[in-house]
């Protein structure tokens, strides 16, 4: 359920104006059927009032080098632009093996290097996560949470919205048609909302 903190989702930053709130959605895939890509397009029809949701693809984000930390390619640099610019974040993960698939991994990786420049920490954040098979990408969600506290981000603990099945909960065209899961989806969104207010209302304190 759902816990309504303020009445407004509006943001209201140090400058006194009001702005809607931003959130950032990453998949965990990068496959052109994905259903976890597919997951943050509904999210996108889901949104609470005031709200915007912008999808980053890391499609051009390239494999992590340790080398190349200090002077950051271009994609990369634009995915810590995208990621410092929004509010909070949605994950939506596919499972590989168990687990959280490189490519989220190995974006979590660029995200916080260099040193003393980890774009994670202090983020409102909150998880999805769709695979065919009837686990929902449980063990995938949990291991991000492990790596998220490492990464100072802050995830919503509840609803946790797994989405297995997904074969069934989806239709040809990609759309998000099982309507529990809709609304799990709506529900998500708006305690992420509640939550990133409550933590930029304690940052600001
Ligand atoms: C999978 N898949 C899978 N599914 C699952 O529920 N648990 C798992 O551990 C795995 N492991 C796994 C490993 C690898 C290498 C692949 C390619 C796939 C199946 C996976 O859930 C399925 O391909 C989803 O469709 C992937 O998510 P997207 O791409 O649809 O978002």
């Amino acid at each position: 359920m759902a816990t309504t903190i303020f009445s407004s989702t509006l943001i209201k930053p140090s400058t006194g104006s009001t702005r809607p709130l931003r959130i950032l959605g990453i998949a965990g895939s990068l496959r052109h059927g994905s259903y976890n890509r597919a997951a943050l397009r509904a999210a996108a029809e889901l949104l609470p009032p005031d709200t915007e949701l912008d999808i980053f693809d890391l499609a051009g984000i390239p494999v992590f080098n340790q080398d190349d930390e200090n002077r950051l390619p271009d994609a990369v640099a634009e995915m810590k632009q995208h990621i410092r610019a929004a509010d909070a974040l949605l994950f939506s993960t596919a499972e590989y093996n168990a687990s959280v698939p490189g490519v989220l991994k190995n974006a979590l990786d660029w995200g916080s290097r260099p040193p003393g420049d980890n774009i994670w920490s202090g983020k409102p954040a909150a998880i999805v996560g769709a695979s065919p098979g009837s686990l929902g990408t449980v063990r995938a969600q949990y291991h991000l949470r492990q790596i998220f506290v490492h990464l100072n981000l802050f995830p919503l603990n509840q609803p946790e919205v797994m989405i297995a099945d997904a074969a069934h909960r989806f239709d040809s065209s990609g759309r998000l048609t099982h309507e529990p899961t809709r609304e799990f989806i709506r529900q998500l969104l708006q305690s992420l909302v509640a939550w990133t207010v409550l933590i930029k209302s304690e940052a600001e304190k």
